[in-house]
């Protein structure tokens, strides 16, 4: 049996619609309650559905063999994890926003307020920028309004959340998409099974496209 973790959500039920239709189908997951695993015995497949942030923790533990991960949480964790391929789902960037008057002069040390440290602390790392973290855990737009920051670093997907709290994007700093991962002896001792999907995912990939 194949142990799949799932980001529970939209973006979920369009990855689950991929596996599906990559020939692992599993139509129980479709009944409308409250259940979080699901198997199908004949494909040899059980899926369940996790917290999107908490799959790589899943996948890294060997809880899961593989699971769908976005690239956002695989560059702010670092899971030791494969990374299998590009889902092209749930596409997004990483950005800095701030408000549209903003300026950023160096002067004086910059507050970044963000739920990705990691990234923030690399991203400005790498521009020898120094920085004032602000950890946050949501509604992230609202802190550069307060003054609680000058910038923040967050998930820009459409730029609606941006516009209607006057920010924008002053740059973007990677691009996210969804990814398929594998556990690392999973991989191993599971690996025909794992190439397969792989290889049936692909062709969705394909047609996503
Ligand atoms: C994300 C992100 C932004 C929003 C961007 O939040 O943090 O707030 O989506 O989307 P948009 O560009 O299409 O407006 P999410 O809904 O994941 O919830 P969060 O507040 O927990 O981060």
């Amino acid at each position: 049996m194949l142990n799949v973790a799932l980001p529970k959500g939209r973006l979920g039920e369009k990855v689950y619609a991929m596996f599906e239709a990559a020939g692992y189908e599993c139509p129980s997951i479709k009944e409308n309650n409250r259940k979080l695993i699901f198997e199908n015995e004949e494909k040899q497949v059980r899926y369940f559905w996790v917290k999107p942030s908490d799959v790589a923790i899943y996948v890294e533990r060997g809880a899961a063999d593989i699971g769908v991960a976005g690239k956002d949480i695989l560059l702010e964790y670092s899971p030791d994890v494969y990374e299998l391929l590009d889902l092209n789902l749930g596409k997004c960037r990483m950005a800095v926003a701030a408000p549209t008057h903003f300026h950023d002069d160096g002067q004086k040390t910059l507050k970044v307020a963000t739920k990705f440290t990691n990234i923030a602390a690399n991203y400005y790392a790498g521009l020898g920028r120094e920085i004032d973290i602000i950890k946050l855990n949501g509604s992230i737009e609202i802190a550069p309004i307060l003054k609680l920051s000058d910038v923040i670093v967050d998930i820009v997907e459409t730029g609606t959340t941006l516009k209607e709290n006057n920010l924008e994007v002053k740059s973007t700093i990677v691009p996210i998409s969804a990814r398929l991962i594998a556990n690392k002896s999973s991989f191993k001792f599971k690996g025909e099974a794992i190439e397969k999907i792989v290889d049936s995912m692909k062709i969705q990939v394909k047609n996503n496209d």
